[in-house]
């Protein structure tokens, strides 16, 4: 947390810098509050890539992980994309690289693969679609039922796929470890305090199959399973007064300013992705400053990886 004094300087700064670089700067729903509250812009993956690929301005500086300032360099090679951390990485995104999708695919030669969009530029090269928390069902339905499917990495997102569409499909094993950390008796521990609250769990979380099941078979009433963007929105339209959020606490920051009526219940406290908190306001400041760090991917994998992305886009 910034002192009141600094936190004025420092966004006086920004706003300079941010017109010196005629840049943009996008965040994603899990940044810190201070980060949120200078973007231009704040969303889900999905949001972000969008607006990436629709942006004006010279210099994008991407507040959240490396994954995303790539699609967002992938969309726009004639722009500076910069990254105010390089360590800004994701543990899902690590659990799968070019070299192991490529001998999966040897193994199932005529699937269609389906990457999430927490994988690397090269995977996603690879990949036959990409899809993000908020489209994963619609970008598989676009599929012939025929097909063969590769899904990864995320093994919860796709159990959920596939209990949603009753469709098989090979899945990898990897995991965010954060929303894996996300327990059914979490969730059952703050539904006993708070019983009229609504459910609110990101496709991720490692119990969201269980509360599909349970949902389906004991009348586990008031859920709903979403994006993080998908979270906000549905927060602002439900008639429901208390909310649990079974995804990253970057998100109640928002919650609570967008729907400040309402009351939003963590399910883990320190369910904290130590990845996003790394974009400090302080770094974004030496971001523009310094154009750091900028994330280029090679033309060939951008090309490529362009399709899957824009296959996406035009589902979604
Ligand atoms: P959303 O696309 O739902 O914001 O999720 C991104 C992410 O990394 C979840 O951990
Ligand atoms: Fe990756 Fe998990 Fe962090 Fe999302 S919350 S960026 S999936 S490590």
């Amino acid at each position: 947390m910034q002192s009141a004094k600094t936190l004025q300087g420092i966004e006086a700064e920004i706003k300079h810098w941010k017109e010196v670089r005629e840049a943009t700067i996008l965040a994603h729903n899990y940044q810190i509050p201070e980060v949120q509250d200078i973007a231009d812009y704040i969303g889900d993956s999905l949001e972000l890539a969008r607006y990436a690929s629709k942006i004006k301005a010279k210099v994008i500086v991407l507040c959240g992980v490396k994954f995303m300032a790539e699609t967002a360099a992938i969309l726009n090679p004639d722009k500076t994309v910069l990254i105010p951390d390089l360590g800004a990485g994701c543990s899902l995104c690590d659990t799968i690289n070019v070299e192991q999708l490529r001998d999966w695919k040897k193994k199932h030669p005529n699937a269609v693969v389906v990457s999430y969009v927490n994988t690397t530029a090269e995977v996603k090269a690879e990949s036959d679609y990409c899809c993000t928390s908020s489209n994963l069902l619609k970008v598989i339905e676009a599929i012939p039922k025929e097909k063969e499917i590769l899904f990864l990495p995320d093994m919860f997102l796709g159990a959920y796929a596939e209990a949603k569409l009753g469709r098989k499909m090979h899945i990898w094993t990897g995991e965010c470890h954060v929303h894996a950390g996300i327990r059914l008796q979490d969730i059952e521990a703050v539904r006993r305090r708070h019983p009229n609250a609504k459910l609110l769990i990101h496709p991720e979380c490692g119990c969201v199959s269980q509360c599909l099941y349970l949902c389906a078979s004991e009348g586990y009433n008031g859920m709903a399973v979403l994006s993080t963007s998908g979270m906000l929105r549905e927060a602002k339209l439900s008639q429901a007064k208390e909310f649990i959020i079974a995804t990253e606490v970057g998100l109640l920051h928002r919650l609570a300013k967008e729907s400040p009526d309402k009351t939003f219940i963590p399910v883990k406290e320190d369910a904290v992705c130590k990845y996003m908190k790394m974009i400090t306001l302080d770094k974004v400041l030496a971001s523009l400053k310094n154009m750091v760090y900028v994330v280029k991917v090679d033309d060939d994998v951008a090309r490529r990886a362009r399709v899957a992305i824009e296959r996406m886009l035009q589902i979604s």
